[in-house]
């Protein structure tokens, strides 16, 4: 029996942005899913195509338990953490020696026959490296560690990345004169938000303008809108939709003293509030029975 855990993500900033080629900063988040495999005859029946594709590609037999401290359809990567972290422990109880770059390779490809090649290799990658990750369309970079404290509000409304994405892309055909400034834009907060990531009233400010241009861009919805305004009011630095938006989660990023406070406000319009940091590990082993 062997068990690993592996954690979600957020979108710090260029979500969107990045299907278009742009750099975008994703982070992995403290909440995990942690997968306990256990070898067999047979494979037991698995409800999610993500552990049955799983097992397929690793052609293995046996049972998973899975337990995730992540909200499924809210952006913040619960399938490519269910999908990392079971790769992770399939690789561990039969000994199959992959390396960390194999599984995050086959966890993405899992992800793309899953999602019928609706799949960035972002999600995959933060759960299987963890930490601060600059991401463009064709490269992933880890980002020196830093402290980052965010708070995460889950709107509770799923939200659907697919959707989301084809809004964008035919803003970008009908308007493209309109929406490439936009996407422009997104470019340039990143790249000023990756070299001011200590300077949290500065990231505050860039999650600010990166909210408006997602909002003008057409994926914005008004439980994001409550949320991000609900958190400024309250103190934060600056707030932002993170991920496809449409529904799903918002981050914020307030001053140490006021996280407790900015959290209370986001309970208190019936959103589930998290207060989190960046996940340093990635996909790790927790206990072998
Ligand atoms: O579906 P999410 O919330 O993990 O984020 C999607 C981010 C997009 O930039 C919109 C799409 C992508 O594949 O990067």
């Amino acid at each position: 029996m062997a068990t690993w855990s592996a954690p979600g993500k957020v979108f710090l900033f260029g979500e969107h942005a990045v299907v278009y080629g742009k750099p975008g900063i994703a982070m992995a988040i403290k909440p995990r899913v942690y997968v306990t495999v256990r070898k067999g005859r047979r494979t037991s029946e698995m409800k999610s195509a993500y552990l049955r594709e799983c097992f397929r590609q690793m052609d293995v037999k046996g049972s998973v338990y899975i337990r995730s401290q992540l909200t499924s359809a809210s952006g913040l990567g619960s399938s490519a953490a269910v999908t990392i972290a079971t790769l992770s422990a399939i690789n561990d109880e039969f000994g199959l020696s992959k390396s960390k770059e194999e599984i995050a390779r086959a966890g993405f490809e899992i992800e793309k026959k899953v999602q019928m090649g609706l799949a960035s290799p972002t999600d995959t990658y933060v759960s299987t490296f963890g930490g601060l990750v600059l991401v463009s369309q064709d490269s992933r970079r880890r980002l020196p560690p830093m402290n980052l404290p965010i708070l995460i509000g889950n709107t509770g409304v799923p939200h659907n990345t697919g959707q989301m994405v084809s809004r964008v892309r035919d803003m970008m055909r009908d308007h493209p004169g309109i929406a490439r400034p936009l996407i422009d834009a997104i470019e340039a907060i990143t790249m000023e938000a990756l070299h001011s990531l200590e300077d949290l009233r500065k990231v505050g400010w860039l999650m600010d303008v990166n909210h408006a241009i997602l909002d003008a861009l057409g994926v914005g919805h008004p439980s994001l809108t409550r949320l991000v305004v609900a958190a400024r009011a309250a103190g934060a630095f600056g707030a932002k939709l993170t991920g496809a938006g449409g529904g799903g989660c918002m981050i914020a990023i307030c001053p140490p003293r006021l996280k407790n406070r900015v959290a209370g406000v986001i309970s208190a319009c019936d959103a589930a509030a998290t207060i989190t940091t960046v996940d340093t590990d990635g996909a790790r082993k927790e206990r072998n029975g």
